[in-house]
């Protein structure tokens, strides 16, 4: 793979770990507000992050590209109400869509089919990664301060089922 596809992967890969990481610290901030399906939601959703990262790994490599792990920055470990971290989440969603769109406008610069064809599956899921958290930030805003509001959307979150398989998650 050429250099600067290769150096663009190894940083979106980057931004899934810290993905990773910040999903991880909300799961962790649920945690201490014994919000038990946000948290068990979140840490699945931070394991999908993982996963997303290791799919890039495993393309460099596939690539005969060289994978090179940079220092991961240290998320927010703090929110003010679990619809700001819900609304954090949402944001951060519409960050890594616009990361693989420029990847995919890099792809086709370089007339990269490959790795224009292995970002097809990141397109569609961004499409599900930002509908899903606006879901939530959705019902969290019709809720507003009603306790019993959100402890109904806590329960209904402890429904999420973890990933399968890599490629469905
Ligand atoms: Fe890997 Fe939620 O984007």
């Amino acid at each position: 793979m050429k250099r600067n596809i290769e150096d663009a992967f190894n940083l979106h890969l980057n931004a899934e770990f810290y993905s990773f990481y910040l999903y991880l610290s909300m799961a962790n901030y649920f945690a201490a507000q014994n919000l038990e399906g946000m948290t068990h939601w979140m840490r699945l959703q931070s394991e999908e992050e993982r996963i997303h990262a290791m799919k890039f790994v495993d393309f460099i490599n596939d690539r005969s590209g060289r994978v090179v792990l940079a220092q991961i920055d240290q998320p927010r470990t703090d929110w003010n109400s679990p619809l700001e971290a819900f609304e954090d989440a949402y944001s951060h969603e519409q960050l890594i869509s616009s990361k693989i769109n420029d990847l995919v406008e890099l792809a086709n610069q370089e007339r990269d089919h490959a790795a224009h064809q292995f970002l097809q599956w990141f397109v569609s899921e961004q499409v599900e990664e930002e509908a899903t958290a606006l879901g939530i930030v959705e019902q969290l805003r019709r809720v507003g301060d009603n306790p019993v509001g959100l402890l109904m959307i806590d329960q209904q979150l402890v429904g999420r089922t973890p990933p399968t398989d890599s490629a469905s998650a």
